[in-house]
């Protein structure tokens, strides 16, 4: 496949944020938005250059040390052998950060690759997702990996967590039977995923049997949600996503701009509506048929949501 040299994808979860976390199946999708990084050697010091997030700094030392990318980087540039070499990062998003986009491993994974190119490393994609899901760990504590799988590999799969670092993570190409229009909608609420993990996490820890019957229900969604897009069936995806945005909604990681974000979607023709990755804010993805995502997308922007149509193929 043809991952271009500096690039990370970003990604939409599907069915199955959450409890994916708890070993259960989930679906992840790219998005044609991504994370690029150039690196170029320089005579000295080591810059990271973010224009679109407002971020320049020095590498070494770093300025604000318990700064999540700040070691997220250095962990790449020592993990890749190059840590006392000078150099610049310059990194080009075109992913909103903490939007629930996995804008975090799709910059690590470009930067990943940016490094590894300027200094003739030779890295394969297994690499690339393993020193990913380092970063992400970094970033959310004890993420699943789907993250950095998706942005590593850049196509739809079945997810389910493995024993990463060390073996690679259980996955399954999903071949969707045609293109699956979607609408994502942005909530304008920033969350961060280590925050709605770690809600659940603690619920989770106090009733356990109250929230692994949720979990397991998910799972099912997911699973089934294979078929329907293998099928090119998009009604009954649609239904998938809306169940499992109920039970999202019960581990109580939905919010007031999410909910309106949904049922706008729903009354203007979408098959389905639901957050998508941590929740707490962040996106929301509606499927629909092709002649409706501008009217959803349109109604979604009169009340006053960032939006984009894009597809999964
Ligand atoms: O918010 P994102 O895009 O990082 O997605 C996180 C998905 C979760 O299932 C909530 C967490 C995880 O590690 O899988």
């Amino acid at each position: 496949d043809n991952v271009e040299a500096g690039a990370g994808y970003a990604k939409i979860i599907l069915l199955g944020e959450h409890s994916v976390v708890y070993g259960k199946h989930a679906i992840a999708a790219p998005i044609p938005l991504t994370i690029r990084a150039d690196v170029q050697r320089q005579e000295s010091g080591t810059t990271l250059f973010i224009p679109r997030w407002g971020v320049e700094t020095e590498l070494h030392p770093p300025t604000t040390a318990d700064n999540a990318l700040h070691k997220s980087m250095d962990l790449i540039l020592q993990r890749l052998g190059v840590r006392d070499e000078p150099m610049r990062v310059e990194v080009y998003p075109h992913v909103p950060r903490a939007v629930g986009l996995g804008a975090s491993a799709a910059l690590a994974v470009a930067v990943i690759r940016g490094v590894a190119e300027a200094f003739d490393i030779e890295l394969d994609d297994a690499r690339v997702n393993e020193l990913a899901y380092e970063c992400e760990q970094i970033a959310h504590g004890t993420p699943s990996g789907i993250d950095n799988t998706l942005a590593t590999y850049g196509r739809p799969i079945l997810f389910r967590k493995g024993e990463l670092p060390s073996s690679a993570p259980a996955i399954r190409e999903v071949h969707p039977a045609r293109p699956i229009p979607v609408v994502i909608g942005l909530s304008g609420v920033r969350t961060l995923t280590a925050q709605t993990v770690g809600r659940v996490r603690a619920a989770w820890q106090a009733h356990p049997e109250r929230y692994e019957p949720i979990f397991d229900q998910i799972d099912q969604l997911a699973l089934a949600g294979v078929d329907a897009l293998e099928q090119g069936d998009i009604a009954t995806l649609g239904e998938l996503m809306n169940i499992d945005q109920g039970l999202l909604n019960a581990l109580q990681v939905s919010c007031w701009e999410v909910e309106e974000l949904v049922q706008i979607a729903r009354e203007n023709g979408a098959l389905g509506a639901k957050l998508t990755g941590g929740g707490g804010g962040g996106a929301v993805i509606a499927v629909a048929e092709a002649d409706r995502t501008e009217g959803i997308a349109i109604a979604m922007r009169r009340a006053g949501y960032d939006t984009f149509i894009t597809e999964i193929r």
